[in-house]
């Protein structure tokens, strides 16, 4: 017979209860917006875990009333929660497709908002598009990367990877758009100062009521962040994003999250790519 594994709860260095983990659940959500299924018991006390340890604290009651009370602690909080799952070029007929879009408009294009731009490597390949498609790295567009996490965006900003990080690219953009580390640097690389200077990075949390974006946007990469939101929060912010673009402008969504039943916001033009509804009407 084989031996019945003891509870973790017994492992666990704090006690952290259900109703901790219901607590942080509804912070989250209240926060962030951010819906964390029963299956993320687990991942939330290892998560939450260090900070714990960082702050000297000895429960994780006593670190949520901490997060209650104080503003700055939230930061933290959300940060050791996000999801940052992303790779230079991931779902390359997005790529594909804003390559096509930039040709059809030309000059027509002022700005791109890469909404949930994670630790950069989704703005940077937008930024590898731009550059290669008006052939300079002072292209008349702008491109604003933002995430709720703070962490992550001080990641993007040095722009500093695993050499690995570079598998889905060409020798070519290899070449053209990274630096290789030396010395201890070995086995990383940087993206190129021309192409960091392409992307402007600010912190914006989705669910606020309003963002440090301009309007008459051409092009938002809004992916693999939606499916954290439940259904009301989903059509708010899509229905915002919408409302921000220009009429034929491209709204890109990640491969998981399909807004066809939306046809009074917007009209699928491709793989989880869509268009104003105003726009297409047109
Ligand atoms: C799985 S990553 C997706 C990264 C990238 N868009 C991609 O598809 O490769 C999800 C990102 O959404 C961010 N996020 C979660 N909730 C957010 C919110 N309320 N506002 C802005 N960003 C949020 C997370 O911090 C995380 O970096």
């Amino acid at each position: 017979m084989s031996a019945v594994a003891e509870s973790p709860a017994k492992q666990r260095e704090f006690a952290y209860e259900p109703e901790d983990f219901e607590k942080v659940r509804r912070c989250l959500l209240r926060k962030a917006g951010i819906k964390l299924s029963d299956s993320k018991d687990a991942m939330v006390y290892s998560r939450l875990v260090r900070r714990i340890r960082v702050l000297g604290m000895s429960s994780f009651s006593d670190y949520l009333k901490r997060v209650e009370q104080d503003e700055s602690e939230v930061e933290h909080f959300i940060n050791a929660l996000t999801t940052n799952l992303t790779s230079f070029f991931r779902e390359p007929h997005h790529f594909d497709a804003l390559a096509r879009f930039i040709e059809k408009q030309g000059d027509g294009i002022d700005t791109i908002w890469c909404a949930a731009s994670s630790t950069g490597e989704e703005p940077y390949s937008i930024a590898i598009v731009v550059a290669e498609m008006y052939g300079s790295f002072r292209p008349p567009v702008k491109i604003i990367a933002s995430d709720i996490d703070s962490r992550v965006l001080d990641k993007a900003r040095s722009g500093i990877y695993p050499a690995a990080c570079m598998s889905k690219l060409s020798p070519a953009r290899q070449k053209q758009f990274f630096y290789r580390g030396k010395g201890a640097n070995t086995g990383k690389v940087r993206v190129a100062d021309e192409l960091r200077n392409m992307v402007s990075f600010r912190r914006i949390n989705l669910t606020d009521s309003s963002w440090q974006v301009p309007d008459k946007l051409d092009v938002i990469f809004c992916r693999n962040v939606m499916i954290y939101f439940d259904k009301p929060t989903q059509l708010r912010i899509l229905t915002k994003m919408v409302s921000k673009m220009k009429p034929n402008g491209l709204y890109i969504a990640g491969h998981s999250e399909n807004f066809n039943a939306q046809s009074n916001l917007v009209v699928p033009v491709g793989k989880t790519i869509y268009q104003p509804a105003r726009g297409h009407a047109q």
